[in-house]
């Protein structure tokens, strides 16, 4: 496995790899570091589907708001790489803010639409950051293919739609939420926690299960409005969990819907936080 931290030895790095194999599928798996089982699955997806598996790890200061987590983001650079290294990742990406932004960007990555609802407006500012530092890192990496968790369901929907307005040739891969064996979704901010907090919690995923009951005993018609009255009542069980947003919207459009029977697919995503810690959690269902 290679640790390498400049943009021009990457490239060179997968150019020479190309350059050996004339059939390459590069696969790339962009990510924040402080790796856990979820991470995991998408670097073992890559490792399934692709000949050469490249893990960025960046913690990405123009994704975070003002008074967000960007200072005590969590940070585990030994962990990290024995997880890449287990998952047979070849080569980690490993840049600091000096090597991705040398001069502050004047150059904006900004998808509209779909950006317009849930962490689009509670988090002002954070999909330019995301669709501005994934295009760079795909200019960088030009993989074939990019694994991403369905946690972030959102920012799936955000990739893809710049993807196919910018004709990036990249295909995006959405892989399966990796959860706790008592459901709560793994994500890197779970170690925010305090354990009633990390207790409480537990409210996301039984909320979205009772949703999808829900949805199986309301089969013949189903409104949106009924479906999040019954999501919050559920999440409201916790007493100390605060809901930024519990919403139904068409998938992944992201667009307002009444009917739920009207699109094909649609999303019960949640953010909610628990003291400081702010969670989201979402599950997608299709009929
Ligand atoms: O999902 C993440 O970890 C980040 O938003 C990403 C895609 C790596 C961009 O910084």
């Amino acid at each position: 496995m290679q640790i390498i931290h400049h943009i021009k030895d990457l490239r060179q790095v997968i150019k020479e790899a190309r350059n050996a194999r004339g059939e390459l599928r590069v696969g790339f798996v962009p990510t924040m570091g402080y790796l856990h089982q979820g991470h995991a699955s998408l670097l073992e997806a890559a490792r399934k589907q692709c000949d050469l598996v490249i893990l960025s790890i960046f913690v990405n200061p123009l994704q975070f708001g003002p008074n967000e987590d960007l200072s005590r983001y969590p940070r585990d650079e030994e962990r990290d790489l024995a997880v890449a290294k287990a998952t047979g990742t070849d080569i980690v990406f490993f840049p600091t803010v000096q090597e991705m932004y040398p001069n502050p960007t004047k150059t904006i990555v900004s998808v509209s639409g779909v950006t317009e609802r849930l962490c689009g407006t509670s988090r002002p500012g954070h999909f330019d950051g995301v669709a501005t530092v994934v295009t760079k890192l795909f200019n960088i990496v030009q993989p074939d293919f990019a694994f991403f968790g369905m946690k972030d369901a959102q920012q799936i929907a955000v990739i893809q739609q710049m993807v196919d307005d910018l004709n990036n040739p990249v295909e995006i891969v959405p892989c399966k939420i990796v959860r706790e064996e008592d459901g709560l979704a793994l994500s890197s901010r779970n170690v925010y926690l305090q354990p009633e907090e990390r207790e409480q919690a537990l409210v996301l995923s039984s909320a979205l299960k009772m949703a999808e009951k829900f949805v199986q005993e309301h089969e013949g018609s189903l409104q949106a409005a009924e479906l999040q009255e019954a999501v919050k009542r559920h999440i409201a069980q916790s007493s100390i969990a605060e809901i930024d947003y519990a919403d139904i919207l068409a998938y992944p459009s992201l667009e307002q819907v009444t009917d739920l029977r009207s699109v094909p697919a649609f999303i019960i995503a949640l953010a909610v936080k628990f003291g400081k810690t702010r969670l989201i959690d979402n599950t997608i269902i299709r009929w």
